[in-house]
């Protein structure tokens, strides 16, 4: 591998260090301008650590350019400070510091989208994680809390609206057209958490009345001519208020919150105090621009930053290697939330449906890591499904091992004990340890271990005792170095022959009606339940109790015997998926051998009866006929077949479409008739039914099947049917493919949002000119690689199209790599996204190998190129032995 010059740093956990100065208070004033914009920071410093007596001070700073700084009012006097490349030092610095730094910024040149930075000519911050840098130099480390007021002063006819955290406390005209506003936020926050936005903007305002009578002022900005688009958002933050009064007992603390929608944006959406910015994709919703899935992110992710207000600003993190701490609580939060807004089975299967289609594969890849990492290069790179799914994830496992009462009063003593505080994972563990029986020391490998746990089940039945007996083995998984095994609730339960829940005897489990949960903790171990017959069926990892992969000894009768009766409505779906992943790999398996793969009747049996099974509500009988992905199918491969899965895949489509045909055109006109449009779960859940019953009838590649699709597309009276449409012609070589995306074009030509769907529904296209196609769309006007959405809809959308990406020619391991090194160099943050194309490097085959190697090489061998591609690139090329 060609050597860089310099190799980018590693940070380690082991080395933190409590900050040796405290900031007690921080004055900024920004003189704002899209060009020029002058910062002066006003700032108090105290030592708070003895053993600092003597080392200079440093103050992050990276970008900016220093224009004065004093002490007391008086310059410091050169020779006692330096600049370097990242921030300012101090030597021989006082105990007690009053600073005052002024410094330039240029934010219409900020192209990273990290700190002060200019977008559609409103200008905002975003700060987390190491933004803060980017405006004034501070000790920028989430463990220094520090008290913030704000004045902006700017043009009044560009920035009539100017905003930061906390309170408005002063405004008023000036001279020249100018005028300003102070803020204050009461609260004590880390720098990741400040925010400020300036610009012309619309709003919308409501108020919500807290449990303890306290009324806040609720307001939304937006680019003007969007705030019909903001009602949704409006309500989701109302409804997210109340739930976090209701299930946590947290109130919001200050009179005001405010979100702002822009346009350019890295992220979904930032929880800054009383100020959050969101990517207007995460904001902005109406029947006939927004899909149901956009109006259920909508509600996720305001909700979500909602929550963070106490998971995450009043309670903050000690350092980024924490950033689980808030991350998979508040995902854990969020989940919950839409649980409860939604149907609960439903959201349980799309969490785990998410959590295997993207954290599994990464925990298996060259970049798996623990939820808490023990070093790294960017954390920027750290935001990974890891730290926030499976954080969620081992969070919920607390829960299932306490039980719902003693996980609140652990969530209650955390609120508690931490309010104000910057602290570890181990603290917030700490808050269950002493409430709860089990062990919650074994626990914490979680924490520290990588790698998706693999459980091996046996069962058997002791005739003399009558009992029935689960042999579990953790087997250590291929990407974990470490063998330790992990602590973890299993929820498990027996069905009898005739599909009636068993209630068994056994000690040492949770009892939560006719589920069992174990606390599963040794390499071997052994259950023995009574009262349960030899023919029973074992229900395993009810609810998904544990992100663990169960390999146990079912037969296909016990897998849909498991679909037809279980009590719980998670383990019946995650049967029918392990059914289709079974015949889904027997034909692969014919298909390798040559064979011709032929139809399952089995399959087709249980197929049929959850087409016809009436007593299912219409998400969840969609959830039961969805295959499961070919990153899936991947993940379960040592050398993935990109082909054969995705040839078996379609294939099971088209010969389910085939074979039932005219029921599922029954029931797809019998929903199409339904034209009013109403956004409430069952509905969502009716449409979603319907989309997925007009897939199975275009894999039939029955003409009257695109009659159909096109139909829906022309008469669509909502987004979410008229893409659904629009996608799956994308599929079919017919005249309709070409005449749905000009017309869509067209109808949508000028609205940023919508065109980005258009570039989602080219880009995941399975036929074969679908790189040529994206290749074509990289120079389309509509096509902006400034704006973060354009690129994950364009190309974020392609690397996950496995078929196509992982196409044999090379070509589009290239495509991605010009990608990636010409986005680099003006947003690192987006290029090193894209990197998680060649993160299935380990797994593919020699040849395919050699053409991602010397892409990779390619990359990596630029001279320019930013901390955060340098990782992720070294860390794949690293993971496998060279071809
Ligand atoms: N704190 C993050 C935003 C963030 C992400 C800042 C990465 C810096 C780097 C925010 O709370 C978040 O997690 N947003 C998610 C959405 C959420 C629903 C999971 C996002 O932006 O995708
Ligand atoms: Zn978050």
């Amino acid at each position: 591998m060609p050597v860089k010059n310099s190799t980018p740093k590693e940070t380690y956990l082991k080395d933190y260090k409590p900050a040796p100065y405290t900031v007690d208070s921080i004055f900024l004033t920004f003189d704002l301008d899209p060009e020029n914009t002058t910062a002066t920071s006003q700032l108090s410093l105290r030592r708070s650590q003895k053993e600092q007596d003597g080392h200079p001070l440093f103050l992050n700073g990276e970008d900016i350019e220093l224009f004065s700084i004093k002490n007391n009012g008086t310059v410091l006097p050169k020779g006692t400070y330096k600049i370097e490349k990242e921030g300012l030092t101090i030597f021989e610095p006082p105990e007690v510091l009053n600073l005052e730094i002024k410094t330039g910024l240029k934010p219409s040149k900020n192209t990273r989208l990290s700190g002060l930075y200019e977008t559609g000519g409103i200008l905002c911050t975003q700060n987390e994680a190491e933004g803060f840098r980017r405006i004034t130099f501070f000790p920028d480390r989430p463990d220094v809390m520090t008290k913030f007021t704000t004045k902006i002063i700017a043009s009044k006819d560009k920035y009539p609206i100017l905003l930061s955290n906390g309170n408005l406390i002063e405004e008023s005209d000036l001279p020249n057209g100018k005028h300003y506003a102070v803020w204050e936020d009461p609260f004590l926050k880390p720098c990741y958490l400040y925010a400020l936005v300036a610009g012309n903007l619309g709003l919308i305002k409501s108020t919500f009345k807290t449990q303890s009578n306290r009324t806040i002022e609720l307001r939304i900005y937006c680019d003007k001519g969007s705030e019909d688009k903001c009602q949704h958002a409006m309500n989701s933050l109302k409804k997210a208020m109340r739930w976090d009064e209701e299930k946590f007992g947290r109130e919001y603390d200050l009179d005001l919150f405010m979100i702002v929608a822009v346009s350019a944006f890295n992220f979904g959406a930032m929880e800054n105090k009383g100020l959050n910015i969101f990517n207007s994709n995460a904001i902005l919703v109406d029947p006939e621009t927004a899909t149901d899935d956009n109006f259920m992110r909508v509600e996720k992710v305001v909700a979500h930053e909602y929550f963070h207000n106490w998971t995450g600003n009043r309670i903050t993190l000690r350092d980024w290697f924490q950033l689980t701490l808030k991350e998979g609580l508040t995902v854990y939060r969020d989940q919950e939330f839409t649980a409860d807004m939604h149907y609960r089975g439903i959201a349980r299967i799309e969490d785990v449906f998410y959590l295997r289609k993207n954290q599994f594969p990464e925990d298996a890849g060259p970049t798996s890591h623990p939820i808490k990492p023990a070093s790294y290069i960017q954390i920027d790179n750290f935001y990974t499904t890891t730290i926030y799914y499976k954080g969620a994830e081992v969070v919920r496992m607390i829960e299932s091992l306490l039980g719902k009462e003693d996980f609140k009063k652990g969530m209650e003593k955390y609120f508690l004990d931490y309010d104000g505080k910057a602290i570890t994972t181990e603290d917030f563990v700490k808050s269950f340890d002493k409430i709860g029986a089990a062990d919650l020391k074994a626990f914490s490998k979680w924490y520290t271990q990588a790698g998706t746990p693999e459980i091996s089940l046996r069962f058997d039945y002791d005739d003399n005792e009558e009992e029935f007996i689960l042999e579990i083995d953790q087997i250590a998984s291929s990407s974990s170095k470490e063998k330790e095994p992990f602590l973890f609730p299993l929820a498990v339960g027996f069905i009898d022959i005739s599909g009636k829940p068993l209630r068994a005897k056994i000690a040492n489990a949770r009892e939560v009606g006719t589920t069992y949960i174990l606390t599963v903790s040794k390499k071997r171990e052994r259950f023995a339940f009574k009262n349960i017959p030899k023919t029973a069926v074992p229900s395993l990892n009810r609810g998904f109790s544990a992100p663990i992969k169960i390999t146990a000894p079912y037969e296909k009768e016990d897998l849909l015997h498991i679909m037809e009766y279980d009590e719980d409505s998670f383990t019946r779906w995650d049967a029918s998926q392990e059914l289709y992943k079974r015949i889904l790999f027997e034909m692969v398996k014919d298909l390798k051998d040559g064979r011709k793969p032929l139809p399952d009747l089995e399959l087709y049996e249980a197929f049929n009866s959850i087409l016809t099974e009436e007593n299912l509500e219409s998400g969840y009988k969609a959830c039961l006929l969805t295959l499961p992905t070919e990153s899936e199918m991947a993940d379960a491969q040592e050398i993935i077949d990109f082909e054969a899965n995705h040839i078996a895949r379609e294939l099971l489509k088209e010969s389910l479409g085939l074979w039932f045909f005219e029921p599922m055109l029954k029931m797809y006109k019998a929903l199409a008739r339904k034209k009013e449009y109403v956004i409430d779960t069952e509905s969502m859940g009716l449409r979603k039914l319907k989309s997925t019953l007009l897939g199975y009838l275009m894999a039939s590649r029955k003409p009257d099947a695109i009659r159909l699709c096109y139909e829906q597309f022309r008469t669509a009276n909502n987004m979410t049917d008229q893409f659904s449409a629009l996608t799956l012609l994308q599929n079919s070589f017919c005249p309709e493919r070409k005449e749905v995306l000009d017309s869509f074009y067209n109808q949508w030509k000028g609205n940023g949002l919508v065109l980005c769907k258009w570039f989602m529904a080219q880009s995941q296209s399975t036929l074969k000119d679908t790189q040529g196609l994206v290749e074509s769309l990289l120079n389309h006007p509509a096509y902006d690689d400034k704006i973060p959405n354009n690129v994950r809809a364009l190309l974020g959308t392609f690397i996950q199209n496995l078929p196509q990406f992982h196409h044999k020619s090379g070509s589009g391991y290239r495509l991605i790599a010009d990608q990636i090194l010409k986005i680099d160099k003006f947003n690192p943050h987006v290029s090193s996204g894209l990197v998680q194309g060649f993160k299935l490097y380990s797994k593919v085959d020699p040849l395919r190998k050699a053409m991602m190697q010397k892409e990779m090489e390619r990359i990596i061998s630029d001279d320019n190129l930013s901390p955060n591609v340098y990782e992720l690139v070294s860390k794949c090329l690293n993971s496998a032995p060279k071809s």
